[in-house]
C-alpha cells in the first residue's frame, strides 16, 4: 500500500534534550559494519520490485514474470518497471524519483561501487527502459499502470494478479507538469550514467528528457488535479511548488550535461539561467517545506545539487541556492532546536508522515553529498555561532545508516538479510506470500488475507530491502499490518545505494 507519505508539518516544541556529542556517541558502535554487503543487497532487491518478463540472470529466483499485459487496454506496451513498495501498482512518480536517486548514486559514488557498479547501472535501466515506453507516444506520458484501489483490496503474488490494470495518462488536455518533470529529471539523470557505458543510449535518454521536459513546461498543471481519483490518496501531490521545483531539478541535470559534454546546446543552459533566478525566488517563499527532499519535494536536492556549481566556483549567480543548502544542512544538525527534524532518542531523523526512512536515507544522501561538494571547494557550513565541517556531515550520513544497519536501541537491522536479526513480516505482498516454485497453484485475491494476517515470518526473503522503520520511539513492531513501520520501497534504497558505496570505500 504505496501512499502519500508526507504530513502537513506538524510543529513540536522544539526541545531536544540530547547534545550534540551523546548523540553521535550514544550507541557505541559493537562491530564495522560490512558495507559492502550491504550494498549488495541494496541493489539486489530492485530485481525483487521488477515487474514484467524477467532475464535469463534475474538473481531473485521466487520472481516470476508478472503483468504482461501491462498498457494493453490502452493499445500501448507498458510491461516491465518496478512495483514502488509492497504492492504491485507501478506509480510513475516514485518510479521516477527512485531513478533520478539511483542515478545520483551512480554519478557521485559509482567510482567506490566495484563490481556493484554494473548491478547499480542494470538497476537504473530496468526502469528507464520502462519510462522510454512510457514517454514514447509525443505529447503523453503513461503515468500509472493498476488500480490502486483494486490492488489494495487484494493481497496477491503479482505472478497471479486479477486485478484491473487501469492504465493512467497525462496529456495537453490534462497536464501533469509535476510528474513529467520527475520523468524528464529521470531521464536526464540516466543519460548522465549511460554516457560511459553506452553512448547511444544514453543520447535517446538525453533526447526523450528533453521532449518530455519541454511537455512539461509547456502544459502546466498538478497531476493530482487531472488525474485525483486515482493517485490520491497514495502519490498525491500536495506540494504547491512543485511543478516549478521539478523543471528546475530537470534544468539543472540538463546543465550538468551541458557541463561535460556537447549534448544539450550551450544556448539552452544559457536561457534558463534568468528563469532559475525567478523560480528560485519562489523557493525562497516556499517557507517551511524547504528543508524537505522526497520524491513529492524537491527543495533540498535542488539547492545542494545546484550548491555543487557555486561551490566549485562556477556559477555564482546561483549563490541563493547555497544559502538555501546551508540553512538546510543546519537545521539538520543534532542538538539544534529546529521543528522540522527531530530525532529519535537512538538517534535516528524523524519526520511525522509516515514510511520515516525514506526522510532518513534521502536526508542522509544529502548530508554526503554536500559533504563531498565542500571538501572539494575546502569549505564549511556557517550555522550561526557555530559552523558544521565536511567530516562532521559524513558522520552524521554515518550514523544513520549505521542505525539502519543495526546500531539501533533494539539491534535490529532495518534491511533484510543483512545482519542476524531483521524484519521477518514485511508488508509486501510477493515476500510474504508462497512463491510460485513453492505454491504454484493460484493464490486469489481473498486467499491471500491468511498470510497477511499470519503470525509467521515471509516465506521468500526480500534481500536487502529496508523497512519504513521504527517509530520516534525506537519501536518497531514486525508486523504485516503496519504498513508505515513494516513496508519496503523503492525510493527508501535508491539514496542508500549511494551511501554505501561511499562508506564501503570509507569506512
Ligand atoms: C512507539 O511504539 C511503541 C510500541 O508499539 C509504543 O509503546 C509507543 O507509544 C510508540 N511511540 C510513539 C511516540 O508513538
Amino acid at each position: 500500500m504505496a501512499r502519500k507519505s508526507f504530513s502537513s508539518p506538524v510543529i513540536f516544541p522544539a526541545v531536544l534534550a540530547v547534545s550534540f556529542a551523546s548523540l553521535l556517541f550514544a550507541n557505541p558502535i559493537i562491530a564495522s559494519h560490512d558495507y559492502r554487503d550491504a550494498l549488495r543487497k541494496s541493489i539486489l532487491f530492485f530485481e525483487g520490485q521488477r515487474s514484467g518478463r524477467l532475464p535469463p540472470d534475474q538473481r531473485v529466483k521466487w520472481r516470476r514474470d508478472s503483468a504482461l499485459r501491462d498498457g494493453s487496454t490502452a493499445g500501448v506496451d507498458l510491461t516491465g518497471g518496478y512495483y514502488d513498495a509492497g504492492d504491485n501498482v507501478k506509480f510513475g512518480f516514485p518510479m521516477a524519483f527512485t531513478t533520478t536517486l539511483l542515478a545520483w548514486s551512480i554519478i557521485d559514488f559509482g567510482r567506490n561501487m566495484g563490481p556493484e557498479l554494473k548491478n547499480a547501472v542494470k538497476a537504473v535501466k530496468w526502469s528507464t527502459d520502462y519510462l522510454l515506453k512510457a514517454t514514447s507516444k509525443p505529447g503523453v506520458v503513461y503515468v500509472q499502470v493498476g488500480d490502486a484501489f483494486s490492488d489494495h483490496s487484494c493481497w496477491e503474488r503479482p505472478e497471479d494478479m486479477d486485478t484491473l490494470r487501469t492504465v493512467y495518462k497525462i496529456d495537453n488536455a490534462h497536464p501533469g507538469s509535476d510528474v513529467a518533470g520527475e520523468t524528464a529529471a529521470a531521464l536526464a539523470a540516466a543519460s548522465i550514467v549511460f554516457r560511459s557505458h553506452d553512448t547511444a543510449y544514453s543520447r535517446l535518454l538525453l533526447n526523450r528528457a528533453v521532449r518530455v521536459f519541454n511537455f512539461a513546461d509547456k502544459h502546466r498543471g498538478a497531476y493530482s488535479s487531472s488525474l485525483h481519483a486515482a493517485v490520491c490518496p497514495f502519490y498525491c501531490d500536495v506540494n504547491g511548488y512543485q511543478v516549478r521545483l521539478n523543471l528546475l531539478f530537470t534544468v539543472n541535470m540538463n546543465r550538468r550535461i551541458a557541463l561535460g559534454s556537447c549534448l544539450v546546446a550551450q544556448s539552452l543552459k544559457e536561457a534558463w539561467i534568468p528563469r532559475i533566478h525567478s523560480e528560485n525566488e519562489v523557493v525562497l517563499r516556499a517557507g517551511d517545506t524547504i528543508n524537505e527532499f522526497g520524491w513529492d519535494n524537491k527543495h533540498a536536492g535542488i539547492n545542494v545539487l545546484i550548491s555543487k556549481e557555486v561551490l566549485m566556483g562556477k556559477a555564482e549567480y546561483f549563490e541563493s541556492f547555497k544559502q538555501n543548502a546551508d540553512g538546510f544542512i543546519c537545521s539538520l544538525l543534532p542538538g539544534v532546536s529546529h521543528p522540522q527534524v527531530q530525532y529519535s532518542p537512538g538517534g535516528l531523523i524523524f519526520k511525522p508522515g509516515g514510511s520515516n526512512m525514506q526522510h532518513v536515507t534521502s536526508l542522509s544522501f544529502l548530508l554526503l553529498v554536500y559533504s563531498n561538494y565542500l571538501s572539494h571547494a575546502n569549505k564549511v557550513v556557517p550555522c550561526g555561532e557555530t559552523t558544521a565541517s565536511p567530516a562532521l556531515l559524513k558522520q552524521l550520513a554515518k550514523r544513520q545508516v549505521n542505525y539502519i544497519l543495526g546500531d539501533n536501541p533494539l539491534g535490529l537491522s532495518y534491511m533484510v538479510g543483512y545482519g542476524s536479526r531483521f524484519p521477518r513480516r514485511i508488508h509486501h505482498r510477493g515476500s510474504s506470500l508462497p512463491s510460485v516454485a513453492a505454491h504454484p497453484a493460484r493464490i486469489g485475491c481473498k486467499a491471500g488475507s491468511r498470510y497477511f494476517l499470519s503470525p509467521n515470518p515471509n516465506p521468500n526473503l526480500l534481500v536487502g530491502a529496508v523497512v519504513g522503520g521504527p517509530n520516534i520511539s525506537d519501536a518497531f513492531p514486525d508486523s504485516r499490518p503496519y504498513f508505515q513501520e513494516s513496508e519496503p520501497t523503492t525510493y527508501i534504497n535508491a539514496p542508500l545505494v549511494g551511501l554505501l558505496a561511499f562508506f564501503s570505500v570509507h569506512p
